[in-house]
């Protein structure tokens, strides 16, 4: 039997969760996480091309432009592991990346099924943010006050070591706040006006931001 593939799209500002609960939601829903960001990261790690030019936007806080973003991932969805879907974690993040998701889902005869958006407060954004530690070896994240690893920059999962993401200091943490106002937002609409929006409140502790999301998918999915 084939299952059509499902699409969730976890939206949402920068720290506001969407990488933590991505990790904590994939198993459940039986899907890839497939985040923008990481691909970026992973990209540049191996130094690429594509990560070379990615970069310099992502330490200035600013978007990749949506020709190399949106290659990138519609690329990623292509590959055999994401046959029955993807969980989407910071893409689509413009309006034009929205709209090639879209065309690209329908030109096989699929679309998105559900926009989870995770919301929390500027201030509570910038004290995660300048606090997240990441696993450099398995990507898991981390916060010094509010999920701390067992032992100090040491990743609980896989004992990789932990560290700071560049754009992780407070000026560039505004810039994307910013970005993400201006850019991304407006996305919001436009999915809640094909009813696919589903808001969560994502100021809670993570426990409960993971059982709100559940409960939002049994719901909706
Ligand atoms: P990306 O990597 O996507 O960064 P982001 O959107 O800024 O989001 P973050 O990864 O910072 O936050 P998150 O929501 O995953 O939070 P996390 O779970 O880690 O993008 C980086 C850059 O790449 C962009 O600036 C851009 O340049 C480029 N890029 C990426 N996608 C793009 C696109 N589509 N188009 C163009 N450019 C793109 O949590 C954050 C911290 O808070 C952690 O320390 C965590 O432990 C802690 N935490 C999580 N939940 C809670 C909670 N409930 N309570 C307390 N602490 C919590
Ligand atoms: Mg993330
Ligand atoms: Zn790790």
């Amino acid at each position: 039997m084939t299952r059509h593939p499902t699409y969730v799209i976890l939206m949402g500002p920068p720290a506001s969760g969407k990488g933590t609960q991505a990790d904590r939601l994939q198993e459940g829903l039986a899907l890839p996480h497939v985040a923008s960001g990481d691909l970026f990261r992973y990209n540049l790690k191996n130094q690429t091309p594509l990560g070379l030019e990615a970069k310099g936007y992502m330490d200035r806080g600013e978007l990749v432009p949506d020709g190399l973003t949106i290659a990138m991932v519609l690329d990623r969805l292509a590959r055999p592991d994401c046959a029955n879907g993807a969980l989407l974690d910071g893409f689509p993040r413009t309006l034009a990346q929205a709209e090639a998701l879209d065309q690209a889902l329908a030109d096989q005869g699929y679309g998105i099924n559900l926009v989870l958006d995770v919301q929390v407060p500027r201030d509570e954004l910038i004290s995660r943010v300048t606090g997240r530690r990441l696993c450099r070896a398995c990507g898991a994240s981390y916060h010094i006050k509010f999920a701390p690893p067992a032992v100090d920059g040491v990743c609980d999962k896989c004992g990789g070591e932990l560290y700071q993401r560049d754009d992780d200091t407070e000026a560039t943490a505004g810039k994307r706040l910013e970005v993400y106002d201006a850019q991304t937002k407006p996305l919001i609409e436009y999915y809640r006006n094909k009813g696919l929006l589903a808001g969560i409140d994502g100021n809670q502790p993570i426990d409960a931001v993971t059982a709100a999301l559940k409960e939002a998918i049994e719901q909706n999915l």
